[in-house]
């Protein structure tokens, strides 16, 4: 018989993936999805028509992890060999505008969760939970690995510290199969549009396409170990495939700014910038243009927009600061490459790529 895996957050970016992995694998998978005014299951509808997939299962059930009752119900219902907890407000920086309701999900909702699978008494049951490297915050230690101390920097980051340590203890006492998969931010051509790399690789294809003039950000010194999501959420699989409960950090090891994620998404397209000002001040003008750098962009040709030396292309506004920043974030994932294998394979100037040339196919396609 093929296990079952019941994944919360199956409608983002992570889920989406793990969908597709835990299908190849021969998973029956569960969905948890929230209901929504219009329809959010675009990241995994591809998968209901997916002739590689014909004859795999998955399922979808309304749910939501301020909803204990129906927790409950879902895991009575499905009894699940492996929880994949992924379900958030995962937005740092809304977490400042509503964070009684990210605490709600994020902290309290893994509670819920965990607390459901304890009472409904399904003792095998492996339980993943989404932790963050947010919980590092203002790091204590360059890297960062499983030893490092937390300080969160957002409801966000306190939230998610909640959710990490009630993993813990409920694995403590109640022998609960259950750990945290620390994850540095690991991003893709599904990755939502507010966050920085998906809103920098959009903005620059309308850009190069005309749509849009410039670009407008917050902190461009901020620092983060970014790696390619397909590859974190095998990783979270693997996680749960160890022979024992615990936590693992998956990171790249390397550690761009921002302004280098600009800088190198406008370059794959043969747009060099260049940069002028400080802090709210800073700029970003155009340098040079030579489409010809960039074969991939050849079809393109005749859309492409007249950008000259001097454009201004990028611009900072204070509106997207947050009140208290995470610096720097560079990750050790050498344990789980030792005892999980796992080790992350795309580096940032791929990651980049792949990034903007998705985003300049849709862009080119659709206009937005
Ligand atoms: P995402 O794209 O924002 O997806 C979040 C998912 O959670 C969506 O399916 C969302 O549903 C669902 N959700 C939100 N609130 C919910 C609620 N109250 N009840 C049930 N479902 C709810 O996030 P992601 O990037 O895939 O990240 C997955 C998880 O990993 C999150 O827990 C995140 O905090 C954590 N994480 C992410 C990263 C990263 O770099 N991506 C790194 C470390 C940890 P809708 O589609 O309906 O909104
Ligand atoms: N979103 C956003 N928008 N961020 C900006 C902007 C902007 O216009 N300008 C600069 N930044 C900076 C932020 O201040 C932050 O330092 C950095 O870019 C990354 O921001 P996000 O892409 O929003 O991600 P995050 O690092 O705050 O959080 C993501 O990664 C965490 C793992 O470390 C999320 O996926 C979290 O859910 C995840 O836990």
């Amino acid at each position: 018989m093929s296990k079952k895996a019941l994944i919360t957050g199956i409608t983002g970016q992570d889920g989406s993936y793990l969908t597709e992995i835990l299908l190849k694998k021969g998973y029956e998978v569960h969905g948890v999805i929230r209901r929504s005014s219009s329809f959010n299951t675009k990241r995994i509808d591809h998968l209901y028509n997916n002739p590689e997939l014909l004859d795999h299962k998955m399922f979808l059930h309304y749910g939501d992890l301020v909803d204990t009752s129906n927790l409950n119900r879902i895991l009575e219902k499905v009894e699940p060999d492996e929880i994949y907890n992924l379900a958030a407000q995962s937005h740092v920086k809304v977490s400042f505008e509503i964070p009684d309701y990210t605490a709600q999900v994020d902290a309290l909702g893994t509670l819920r969760f965990l607390d459901a699978l304890k009472e409904v008494g399904l003792k095998k049951t492996k339980f993943y939970q989404a932790s963050t490297s947010e919980l590092f915050g203002k790091v204590q230690e360059v890297p960062q690995s499983e030893k490092t101390p937390f300080y969160p920097r957002s409801p966000y980051g306190v939230a998610k510290l909640y959710g990490y340590w009630i993993i813990v203890n409920f694995r403590e006492a109640y022998n609960i199969f259950a750990s945290n998969g620390i994850l540095f931010n690991h991003e893709s051509p599904r990755r939502g549009e507010t966050f920085v790399t998906r809103k920098i690789t959009r903005a620059a294809a309308k850009i190069a396409l005309g749509y849009q003039d410039k670009l407008t950000l917050g902190n461009l010194d901020a620092k983060r170990d970014w790696g390619y999501a397909p590859e974190y959420c095998e990783g979270m699989w693997r996680i749960l495939q160890h022979k024992k409960a615990d936590d693992f950090v998956l990171a790249t090891g390397e550690t761009n700014t921002v302004r280098d994620f600009v800088f190198n998404t406008f370059n794959e397209m043969g747009i060099e910038l260049k940069w002028q000002g400080k802090g709210d001040k800073e700029k970003g003008f155009v340098k040079s243009v030579d489409f010809n750098k960039a074969p991939w962009l050849a079809d393109y040709k005749d859309r492409l927009t007249k950008l000259k030396k001097g454009d201004l292309v990028v611009e900072v506004s204070p509106g997207y600061y947050r009140p208290t920043e995470v610096e720097l974030l560079i990750g050790d994932s050498s344990k789980a490459e030792k005892e999980l294998g796992w080790k992350a394979k795309t580096k940032f100037e791929e990651l980049v790529q792949i990034m903007i040339k998705a985003d300049f196919t849709l862009v080119a396609k659709k206009g937005y």
